[in-house]
């Protein structure tokens, strides 16, 4: 291996010198440049520049208050109890008997909560968990909507299989049936579906959801579903894929409380699904963390027993945010394309010389005092012109905050 040794002792290795399972992941997210050299992500170059200039930050994903007191509270009493060591490999079983409820009584989904539920590091690593241990080679295929969770294309380059992306076009995002089938083949081992979903705000329609389970079923693929945003759907109550007829035998579902209880740090996350598929993903996953969280888990399991109306509460308090963020987005020039769940609004800049949105959003903290993410950042290369003009802003942050960040692009448009 090729490496630089400097006088200080230190040796720097060139990073196309080094090979490794990285680069086809950095590659898979678009950050491996030409040189070999990885690109930060826009996230953390947005998150800088917020820093920088003072901007408010409505790039990261992240709520700015804390979540319900009694959550926090039963996590403190969990470390003043002690439980403070690794927690059994599944999930400590007050836990995963709470994911199995929260199943039930939100759904009427049966859920063993001894074979059927694992809990993981965030949905994050249910995800990549679930893509290595159901991978197979480099001739299987994963489905996903683009648009997509930037993670998405970065696991599935690291489980080594290819990504076949099914458009979402403004302003509606919802995916033509005719792609989506025609992207579906026998090679496709999993459709991942990310509902309600990040970045567009879009809510997937019965029929789509119903195509999704015709066609994995036609084709004996997998169904993973991402519904970290199930409890923040605006206009109807989230249904999750795996409660559609024939559709639990091949789904796994996957979830987690940081965006239900404002505890994104807690990465607490779960998988649940039919018994053989979930072992396949323990078995990943207890070489990657092996367990984590031990006196957040029985915190979350008192949270997902809260009475229904904190899911509801949750849910209207942040469709207001979004109305107040899509006001002042409005009045600023741009076309708001207002979210039917999740975190994010999605806003057309164009009329405001936001053709580039990258372009636009690297200059909008300096000229708006605003921090956002250009869609394109969640499109693979070939795609990026059919999604540049349009900016992603988040909503999850206290109302004075986005009351703030609306009048400064108020300002910027006038
Ligand atoms: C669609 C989607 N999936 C997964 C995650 C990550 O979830 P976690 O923090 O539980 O790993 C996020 C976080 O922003 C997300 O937006």
């Amino acid at each position: 291996m090729l490496g630089v040794s400097f006088r200080y002792g230190l040796s720097l290795f060139f990073m196309s010198d080094i090979p490794g399972a990285w680069r086809r992941t950095a590659a898979g997210a678009g950050l491996l440049s030409a040189d070999g050299v990885v690109a930060p992500t826009i996230f953390a170059e947005m998150s800088a520049a917020a820093a920088r200039t003072g901007a408010i930050n409505l790039g990261q994903g992240f709520p700015d208050e804390d979540g319900p007191a009694e959550v926090l509270d039963a996590a403190r009493e969990a470390i003043s109890r002690g439980a403070n060591q690794y927690p059994p490999g599944r999930g400590i079983p007050d836990l995963l008997a709470a994911i199995s409820e929260h199943q039930q009584r939100f759904y009427g989904l049966n859920v063993d909560p001894e074979r059927e539920v694992i809990v993981t590091a965030g949905a994050t690593e249910a995800l990549t968990a679930t893509l290595l241990a159901l991978i197979d080679g480099p001739d299987d295929e994963v489905v996903v909507f683009e648009p997509y969770y930037d993670s998405y294309a970065a696991a599935v380059a690291l489980a080594g299989a290819r990504l076949r992306t099914v458009p979402l076009r403004a302003p509606g995002f919802q995916p033509d049936l005719g792609e989506l089938a025609a992207s579906v083949t026998d090679r496709t081992r999993i459709i991942l579906v990310n509902d309600p979903h990040n970045p567009t705000g879009a809510v997937f329609a019965a029929d789509v959801l119903a195509e999704v389970v015709r066609l994995a079923t036609l084709h004996d693929a997998i169904i993973v579903t991402d519904e970290v945003y199930e409890h923040l759907a605006f206009h109807a109550p989230h249904t999750p894929i795996a409660a559609l007829p024939g559709a639990a035998e091949r789904t796994l579902t996957i979830s987690s409380a940081g965006k239900t209880f404002n505890t994104t740090g807690w990465k607490i996350g779960w998988v649940h699904g039919p018994a053989d598929l979930i072992t396949a993903v323990l078995t990943v996953k207890q070489y990657l963390t092996y367990v984590n969280g031990s006196p957040f888990q029985p915190a979350i399991a008192l949270g997902l027993r809260m009475p229904d109306s904190y899911f509801a509460d949750a849910a209207s308090a942040l469709a207001r945010k979004h109305e107040i963020l899509g006001a002042g987005l409005q009045t600023a020039g741009f076309t708001v394309l207002p979210p039917q769940g999740g975190y994010f609004t999605v806003a057309d800049a164009t009329v405001l010389g936001g053709a580039d949105a990258a372009a636009f959003c690297r200059a909008l903290p300096e000229r708006a005092g605003v921090v956002a993410i250009p869609l394109t950042a969640f499109v693979s290369a070939e795609r990026r012109p059919e999604y540049d003009g349009l900016v992603r802003f988040a909503a999850c942050k206290r109302v004075e905050v986005l009351e703030e960040a609306a009048s400064r692009l108020a300002a910027f448009g006038a």
